[in-house]
């Protein structure tokens, strides 16, 4: 008899809890390992509490269980190089280099290399102090966007309308007070306008299997108001898509195969998922950033509304082992999935945890993804962290969808819960021809 497929799953989020979700339901016989892992996750998961940033401590336990292939879920791991050491360990694993993982841990290395194979992106300039910030926000002039070079966890993007604000923000991340060695270089960039989308494609370094687009809605409040947070939640699919039928064949011309043949020519491919966050402007899809692995919370709904036929698992256990993908392709969605990211009180500036979580009983078109949650030491579940569950409602339309993800978020209890009521709103609008 085959012997069951073992997957170490990196990371603790609602995305592995999602990505741990999709395994399974690929493939029932599945056992998955995570590291840390969640109390979602631990329902689907063998939980092993080795942190996701200890890559001796993860290559020790993946070749002691004897893992077919590791999945890895955020991006500080891939950062840390965890992907050269389980390759030259020969264990398989799903995720880029430390080179190539630049894409996202370097904006002045994606800036350049996207400017270099003239791929459609904002224009930016990188710079190294106060100064030279001073003359790149003249040059642009505002609004502009000023963001810090590298890895900020979300956060080292601040949207600037007067020169004031601009000099401010750029001073203050040189100056290495808000985000240290990650703000030493800088870029100041021109402000794109525009419908945002976020796309996943799974690549061997050469083909890419592009999952449905989805939209994420970054801001806490109701209305895309108040401040960016790591993601309030995100909807999928998005008629945006079907509307202009050629926007994914042209950002797999115009940006994923050009970035992938300048990853192949510099000797870094890119192999695992690039996450191409893009704007849709008027002059057509543009890139405003690169990731080098699934968005959270786009995963928690794009994963519920693709094809159940989709072999997810399979295409990235290929290209953990090191083989070809088939070819380019494009997966589909057969249900609608909007998800509402639960956050504690004071997110994201001072976020307070330690509050009691109270689940109602399950239900068919809600799955509940967990981030921010822990066990108490008399067993109870408690937040543990800034966002705290991922609530995504399924259906067979937005409005169904929607109105899954709203009530069940609603009825979940924790003292000072927040959470945003018009996730995929824009989307309902879009179908009603108001917007
Ligand atoms: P990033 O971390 O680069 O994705 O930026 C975070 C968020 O800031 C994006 O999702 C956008 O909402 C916004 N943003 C970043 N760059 C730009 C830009 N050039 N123009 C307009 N908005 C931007
Ligand atoms: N949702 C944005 C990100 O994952 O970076």
């Amino acid at each position: 008899m085959a012997q069951p497929i073992r997957v170490l799953l990196v990371g603790s989020g609602g995305r592995e809890h999602a990505l741990a979700w999709r395994l399974v339901q690929e493939d029932p016989t599945v056992e998955i390992i995570a590291a840390p892992g969640n109390p979602g996750i631990s329902v689907l998961a063998e939980c092993v509490p080795v942190p996701a940033t200890d890559v001796d401590g993860l290559l020790t336990l993946a070749r002691v269980r004897g893992v077919t292939w590791t999945l890895v879920g955020p991006e500080a791991p891939l950062a840390a190089g965890i992907v050269d050491t389980f390759t030259a360990a020969g264990m398989p694993v799903f995720g880029p280099t430390r080179a190539a993982a630049m894409l996202e841990t370097s904006k002045e290395f994606s800036k350049t290399l996207m400017n270099e194979a003239g791929i459609p992106t904002a224009k930016a300039i990188v710079c190294r102090s106060p100064g030279d910030a001073r003359r790149a926000i003249d040059a642009l002039s505002v609004p502009v966007v000023v963001k810090t070079s590298g890895l900020a966890a979300g956060k080292g993007v601040i949207v600037c309308n007067t020169v004031d604000e601009a000099n401010d923000a750029a001073a203050s991340m040189l100056e290495g007070k808000a985000f240290g060695d990650a703000g030493t270089t800088i870029l100041v960039e021109e402000f794109m306008t525009g419908e945002e989308l976020s796309l996943f494609a799974i690549t061997d370094g050469q083909h890419a299997v592009v999952l449905p687009p989805a939209q994420d809605h970054k801001r806490l409040l109701d209305g895309d108001k108040g401040p960016n947070t790591g993601g309030m939640g995100a909807y999928c699919p998005v008629s945006l898509v079907d509307r202009h039928a050629a926007l994914v064949d042209d950002v797999l011309e115009r940006i994923v195969h050009p970035t992938l043949s300048a990853m192949r020519v510099r000797g870094t491919p890119f192999k695992g998922l690039l996450y191409v966050g893009l704007m849709i402007t008027t002059s057509g899809p543009k890139v405003v950033e690169f990731n080098c692995r699934f968005g959270d919370p786009e995963t928690q709904a794009v994963l519920p509304a693709l094809d159940p036929n989709a072999r997810i698992g399979e295409l990235m256990a290929t290209v953990a082992r090191g083989d070809a993908l088939r070819g380019d392709g494009l997966l589909r969605t057969t249900c609608s999935a909007v998800t509402t990211v639960l956050a504690v009180p004071g997110y994201p500036d001072a976020p307070r945890s330690g509050a009691q979580i109270t689940l109602p009983p399950a239900t068919d078109d809600v799955l509940v993804f967990h981030a921010g949650t822990k066990r108490s030491a008399d067993g109870s579940l408690v937040t543990a962290g800034g966002r705290v569950l991922a609530v995504t409602g399924v259906g067979n339309s937005p409005e169904a969808a929607q109105r899954a993800s709203i009530a069940a978020a609603g009825a979940i209890t924790f003292i000072g819960k927040q959470f945003r009521t018009d996730i995929g709103s824009r989307e309902l609008a879009r179908r009603a021809g108001t917007s």
